[in-house]
């Protein structure tokens, strides 16, 4: 399997931005509910939203960026960032605050 090296290249390449997290417009939350846990979202890398949801909840992963690392989601086409981003940031706020 081929390694990215740079897994936020697509999004860059597409808007062009220094940072591109930033650029990327997270999904709404009303959205991102419609994928049930086995609905792929990344079709590039194969990757559903239960395996996101779940590198978040478990504190594997913490941004997209974490999220991009270690699933290779976003690298290819970029289509699917503001349904990644969405996801990342509705399982960061249902986290228990301390
Ligand atoms: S669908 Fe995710 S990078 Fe193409």
């Amino acid at each position: 399997m081929d390694t990215i090296a740079d897994p936020l290249a697509a999004i860059r390449n597409l808007v062009g931005a220094d940072e591109p997290e930033a650029a990327v417009v997270p999904a709404s939350a009303e959205d991102c509910a419609t994928f049930d846990d086995d609905a792929i979202v990344c079709t590039c890398a194969n990757v559903n939203a239960g395996e996101i949801r779940n590198l978040v909840r478990s504190g594997t992963c913490n941004s997209l960026d974490d999220i991009q690392v270690k699933t290779r989601a976003g690298g290819g086409c970029g289509a699917c960032l503001p349904f990644v981003a969405g996801i990342v940031q509705v399982e960061i706020g249902l986290r228990p605050q301390d």
